[in-house]
């Protein structure tokens, strides 16, 4: 256990890093990974295959929610992935992770893909996703995570978006009742 006398260094660390646990923004839990495509990773048409990239973004979400709450996550749920381009052997693939919005003690990451060309030379869309990772204690339990402050526009849309999704997610995941996601049921219903 660390002492934190008056004048200990430590004390000022623990003071600036539980102040900035307040309100972080999605910069704080960016995470760019970037991995090239061998011959292990391809399926028979010498494409990545999309187990493998699956894997990839998990590690790359896991880091970005990691980020925002300093604390052990585990995956909850992986919404629908579709792929729109396929990434060929020899590719780089680039993975942007960050935390779109936190709940309580769960977290949304919107992540975006890319392949790139090297010898082409030019970069492609492969696919985007939004994850869900919750913060757990020592105990295993859900922990409550700080929450995020949007700042740009892209930022606000991501994290307004969020509410719907979390709504539609929690229904498939067997945890809400259609009937009381009002803000998704707002999209199709008018009162
Ligand atoms: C995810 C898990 C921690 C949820 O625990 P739980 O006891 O069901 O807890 P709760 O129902 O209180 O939910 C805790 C949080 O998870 C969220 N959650 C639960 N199921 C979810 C789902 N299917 N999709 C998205 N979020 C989900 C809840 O909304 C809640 O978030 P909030 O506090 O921000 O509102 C638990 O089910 C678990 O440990 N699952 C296994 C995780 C794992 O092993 N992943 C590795 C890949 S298989």
């Amino acid at each position: 256990m660390i002492f934190l006398s008056r004048f200990s260094p430590f004390k000022s660390l623990y003071l600036w890093k539980n102040l900035n646990m307040e309100n972080r923004k999605s910069g704080d839990s960016l995470t760019i990974m970037t991995e090239i495509v061998l011959p292990n990773d391809t399926n028979t048409f010498g494409n990545l295959m999309g187990g493998r990239l699956m894997y990839w973004m998990d590690i790359a979400a896991a880091i970005a929610a990691h980020k925002h709450c300093h604390t052990p996550v585990v995956t909850a749920s992986v919404d629908n992935i579709s792929f729109e381009n396929p990434i060929r052997l020899g590719n780089v693939v680039h993975i942007e992770a960050t935390v779109s919005r936190a709940f309580n003690t769960s977290m949304e990451i919107y992540i975006k893909v890319w392949g790139e060309d090297l010898i082409q030379q030019y970069k492609y869309k492969s696919n985007e996703a939004y994850y869900t990772f919750v913060a757990i204690d020592p105990a295993g339990k859900p922990k409550v995570v700080p929450q995020l402050k949007p700042e740009t526009e892209a930022e606000k849309k991501l994290f307004d978006g969020a509410l719907r999704r979390r709504q539609l997610r929690l229904i498939l995941g067997g945890k809400l009742k259609p009937d009381e996601a009002t803000e998704l049921k707002a999209l199709f219903v008018k009162e």
